[in-house]
């Protein structure tokens, strides 16, 4: 089987991708007046600290300088870049694994009957305005209401019995908190998940309904994520991350077999981006069986790490700032950014308007009831953010239906927005 092959090579030195001229996102958008690339001057990050491991747990600063954000690139974030605070986790620190359509398949035997093969719908409004054939994939649907849980039971298979006697511990908006909850709950495994305080309170009721324990103190989603490590090292929880793991990726991937099991004749595949676990998993899938098939990011202006890192050339934190929460990562996992870089045909943003004009539309005409971050797909074909060619099959993934009634109304109700 074709096999994906990582290294554990230092992020900082990655090459710019995709190149500019050829970004759709760069192409699709228009610079307002004030903040053309031309007027707008390049954003510097100074300084970024870069950690590594030494022989023992604790971390340590290896170096610092700056760094500078493509103007191009720029023009979509303008202060919203952030230095990593406390360096990140261990997660850059150790090697990177290797994941393949392998490791995928392993997930769907390890995920089983428990969860729900989700449906497609074609959508006839989409086809028309797009002249291709667009299709929905609708894992709103799955249990918990996202496809985080694929993931979560990916990586709970590969426990130990004494990793789970010690409990799991993850981080999250809450669609990942959620599965981790419902997951860990299966399983019989003591969880605990962090949140943030701004986080959904619904997402947070149902996480403990679940059988999670939520934790609250993190203001942020950075803070949380240092929170989540500094537990997992305090606590002895295993940390199951919600995009940075092989395994969580591979979980994800699952969803990818679907799409070209139930829809062979699809030529390109849409798909929300946060930390980058689903598109990395869909395009570890995808580009082992059918590397013609393309597979295409979409990320918020407001909250692009993705974007940011393979643009610039190296990894980044963020503040995410988008009514999108459950895109709401501060940066992109290297497992991620390594496998799109290699895999994903391209990234491309949109805006909170256009997330809005996504929402409404899989609201009014597809009767889908979905967040914010399941409807980014959906926006980018309605807005040309993402072009298909016309006359092929182009898949949206709609990725996850967790939203409270008053939040929704206000994002679908025009007059709000
Ligand atoms: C509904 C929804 N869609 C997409 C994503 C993005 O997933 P990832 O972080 O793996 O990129 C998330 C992440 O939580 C999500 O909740």
């Amino acid at each position: 089987m074709t096999e994906v092959k990582l290294f554990s090579h230092d992020y900082r030195y990655l090459e710019p991708w995709p190149p500019q001229p050829t970004c759709a996102a760069a192409a699709h958008k228009t610079p307002s007046p004030t903040l053309t690339p031309r007027t707008l001057p390049a954003i510097t990050v100074s300084p970024l600290r870069v950690w590594k491991q030494t022989s023992h747990t604790r971390r340590r600063r290896e170096d610092s300088h700056t760094k500078v954000i493509p103007r191009k690139v720029a023009a979509g974030f303008a202060g919203r870049l952030i230095a990593g605070k406390k360096g990140y986790d261990h997660q850059m620190k150790r090697e990177l694994r290797e994941i393949g359509i392998d490791e995928v398949f392993a997930a769907r035997e390890a995920i089983g009957d428990r969860l729900h093969h989700t449906p497609t719908f074609s959508s006839a409004q989409l086809s028309e305005l797009t002249g291709a054939n667009v299709l929905l994939k609708a894992e709103l649907f799955q249990r918990t209401g996202a496809f985080k849980v694929r993931g979560v039971l990916s990586k709970l298979a590969t426990l130990t019995a004494e990793e789970k006697a010690r409990g799991v511990i993850g981080v999250s908006a809450g669609n990942h908190a959620q599965a981790v909850a419902y997951g860990a709950s299966l399983e019989g495994i003591e969880s605990k998940v962090v949140m943030w305080q701004t986080a959904s309170p619904q997402k947070i009721t149902a996480t403990r309904a679940y059988g999670a324990e939520v934790d609250l103190e993190a203001e942020n989603p950075n803070d949380a994520f240092d929170r989540a490590d500094e537990l997992a090292e305090q606590t002895g929880m295993v940390l199951v991350h919600p995009f940075d793991d092989p395994f969580i990726i591979a979980g994800q991937g699952t969803l990818g077999l679907e799409m070209l099991e139930d829809n062979p004749e699809v030529g390109a595949i849409l798909v929300p981006v946060g930390g980058g676990g689903l598109v990395a998993g869909i395009a570890v899938a995808v580009k082992a069986l059918r590397p013609d098939v393309k597979v295409i990011g979409v990320e918020p202006e407001q909250s692009a790490a993705l974007y940011a890192g393979l643009a610039g050339g190296r990894w980044v934190r963020v503040k995410p700032d988008s009514i999108a929460d459950g895109l709401a990562a501060p940066f992109a996992g290297h497992h991620c950014m390594a496998i799109a870089k290699d895999k994903v045909d391209d990234v491309v943003l949109v805006s909170e308007q256009e997330i809005r004009e996504g929402m409404r539309f899989l609201y009014q005409r597809s009767k889908l009831a979905c967040e914010a971050a399941g409807a980014v797909s959906t926006a980018a074909l309605l807005t040309g953010a993402y072009k298909p060619e016309p006359g092929t099959t182009v898949i949206a993934v709609v990725s996850g239906g967790n939203v409270a009634p008053h939040t929704a109304s206000g994002i679908l109700d025009p007059d709000e927005g």
